[in-house]
């Protein structure tokens, strides 16, 4: 039986990337069709069957929503064939960049973190998180509550640069308008995509990908899953409750949560012994996406360990009708 620990953790993540791969082939046949609840509805329905093949007894803490919400792998959710010795808790998103999917844009990914059971941080109500990503060089040296100024010059002397060399991952949204203008004034540049953040803190987790840092607010189930790849990484993650909506607003104020307060990466993300998994469904930043041939399909899935730090990209030329949708 495979164990997280040891010699084992390679063929556990092997394993945990074919759940992915299910997730991004299911999808395929969504691209560019206009329907995104279709194609994440395909992928969360690949992403589940897969689970329930391997030998873990998980549990969903990151889902898409509660159980009677929506039909998708939700919080508490049971997976897998529950032996005793891998007890995990899981974090899904089976389609990240559901937008891009839909528009047949670059960037959708499958990702899944696995972690021991009870090492991930369950947000509760709050749906949005602001977020600080850095390199592995600055773990440790940028305080999360300085002005974007103050970060961006430490950063800048933590990666021996010039400022003006870093470029900033930030969503494009209106609520990022000061924090874009700050980051020009500091003499930064900036990388706008529309979506996708965690494809963001890969990359700032990742040196030499081209992005120094990732700023800016998105969503909490994202910003966990985040904290468990760039954990992997070697990096490092600090977030911040941001509620945006008002009924998540009242929510998380009724849940006692401080928004005040910057969690560090390990209080979001308890274990080092973190796996986590990215296959491309649209070619992207990170890895590409799926293709097809009359008889193959091609998936293409990064794959992070935080037990031995190995990070690996895994190009799989799989005969079709092998259990995915061609
Ligand atoms: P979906 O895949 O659910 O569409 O999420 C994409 C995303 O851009 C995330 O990467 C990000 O964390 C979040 O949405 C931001 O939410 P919003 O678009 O509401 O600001």
């Amino acid at each position: 039986m495979m164990s997280m620990t040891g010699g084992s953790a390679p063929l556990f993540l092997y394993a945990l990337r074919s759940v992915t791969e299910a997730a991004a082939s299911a999808a395929y046949d969504w691209i560019g069709r206009g329907r995104k609840e279709d194609g994440d509805g395909a992928a969360v329905d690949a992403m589940r069957a897969q689970l329930n093949q391997l030998a873990i007894d998980g549990v969903v803490v990151i889902g898409e929503g509660e159980k009677d919400e929506a039909p998708a792998l939700y919080s508490g959710e049971r997976l897998g064939q529950a032996p005793d010795d891998m007890q995990l808790d899981i974090a899904v998103d089976p389609v990240e960049g559901t937008s891009y999917l839909a528009n047949g844009m670059t960037n959708a990914l499958a990702v899944i973190a696995v972690a021991p059971r009870g090492t991930m941080m369950d947000p509760g109500p709050a749906f949005y998180m602001e977020k600080l990503v850095v390199p592995p060089a600055a773990r440790g040296k940028i305080d999360p509550t300085w002005s974007v100024e103050r970060r961006l010059t430490a950063l800048a002397q933590v990666l021996d640069k010039p400022i003006g060399e870093l470029t900033v991952y930030v969503l494009e949204k209106p609520r990022h308008r000061g924090l874009v203008e700050r980051i020009h004034q500091a003499g930064a540049r900036v990388a706008l995509y529309p979506a996708g953040d965690v494809a963001g803190a890969l990359m700032a987790a990742i040196p030499e990908s081209g992005i120094d840092c990732l700023m800016g607010t998105g969503g909490t189930p994202e910003g966990i899953m985040s904290a468990c790849a760039v954990r992997a990484l070697g990096g490092e993650f600090m977030g911040r409750l941001d509620p945006q909506l008002p009924t998540e607003q009242i929510a998380v104020q009724k849940a006692g949560l401080n928004t005040e307060r910057w969690y560090a990466m390990d209080q979001m993300i308890k274990s080092q012994k973190v796996f986590f998994c990215a296959t491309g469904i649209t070619s992207g930043l990170l890895v590409g996406g799926v293709q097809r041939t009359s008889t193959h399909e091609r998936l293409e899935t990064l794959m992070v360990s935080g037990d031995s730090g190995e990070r690996q990209t895994l190009v799989n030329w799989r005969p079709l009708g092998h259990g995915n949708q061609g």
